[in-house]
């Protein structure tokens, strides 16, 4: 089940997640540059996740480009009294196509539990969209030899609340915490061995499925990991505010074709 057979030919995704960031001009800044670099015809598939206040500027930015519309969250709840939330549905709406689900930020300093994280996924399949789940151990998992075991409890969350064929649309990013922003990258071997290992959960899902890698992924890093046979692309932080360096990023999922 590890590499990709010809028949099951998995086009790259390479995501932006600009987390906290952004402004109006700088994003519009941002987003001609990046469009500018991006055709139909290029192999990998591009996505933005701006802050929700921005979505739909971007989503105006976007209009009639190659680069798709992504959020960094979304509610578990469709609709009613949750103060401060924004549903899927919402998302949907203004032309949003994937949504990130349970990064570990979220899990981190907003307390999301791997239940919370199922409900979003389920929350943002009902509403037609693509979820983005990310899964990643902490240095502590790794170091005591748990990093395997923390991925299959954190799939295996959302596999017993949403069901397995409901992998058959989505999407899973690898990202270890220790790797998120701290500019020490996963290792080759590292990254193959989990990916390998998230496709045999999946069972008839696992060789279609798109499995990211997210963590410190910059121009300079990204080829030996896209180049892995079972990496389907990137999550991006902190190189996607940098439009040159995120271009470079999505030159190199190209090259995969
Ligand atoms: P980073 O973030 O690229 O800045 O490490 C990745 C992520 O959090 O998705």
């Amino acid at each position: 089940m590890s590499s990709q057979n010809n028949n099951l030919k998995r086009r790259p995704l390479v995501v932006g997640n600009w987390k906290l960031n952004g402004n109006q001009s700088g994003n519009q800044q941002l987003v001609a540059a990046i469009v500018a670099q991006r055709q139909a015809e290029q192999y990998a598939e591009v996505a933005l996740c701006p802050p929700y206040v921005y979505m739909t500027q971007v989503a105006e930015h976007l209009h009639g480009a190659a680069v798709k519309l992504g959020a960094q969250d979304a509610s578990a709840y469709a609709q009613g009294a949750y103060t401060g939330e924004v549903s899927a549905a919402m998302l949907a709406d203004i032309g949003c196509q994937y949504v990130i689900v349970g990064h570990s930020e979220r899990r981190h300093y907003f307390g999301e539990s791997n239940e919370q994280v199922a409900q979003k996924f389920i929350a943002v399949q009902a509403a037609g969209l693509t979820p983005i789940l990310c899964v990643g151990e902490s240095l502590d998992d790794r170091d005591s030899g748990h990093a395997l075991s923390t991925i299959a409890y954190q799939v295996e969350a959302v596999l017993a609340q949403a069901g397995l064929d409901a992998f058959a649309q989505a999407v899973i990013a690898y990202e270890p915490i220790w790797a998120v922003g701290t500019g020490r990258i996963a290792s080759p071997q590292q990254v193959e061995e989990v990916h390998h290992y998230i496709r045999q959960l999946l069972g008839e899902y696992g060789d279609r499925i798109r499995i990211l890698y997210g963590g410190s992924v910059k121009p300079d890093n990204a080829g030996p990991t896209f180049a892995l046979p079972d990496v389907d692309g990137a999550l991006i932080g902190g190189a996607s505010l940098i439009a040159e360096d995120f271009v470079a990023i999505c030159q190199q999922a190209d090259a995969k074709h």
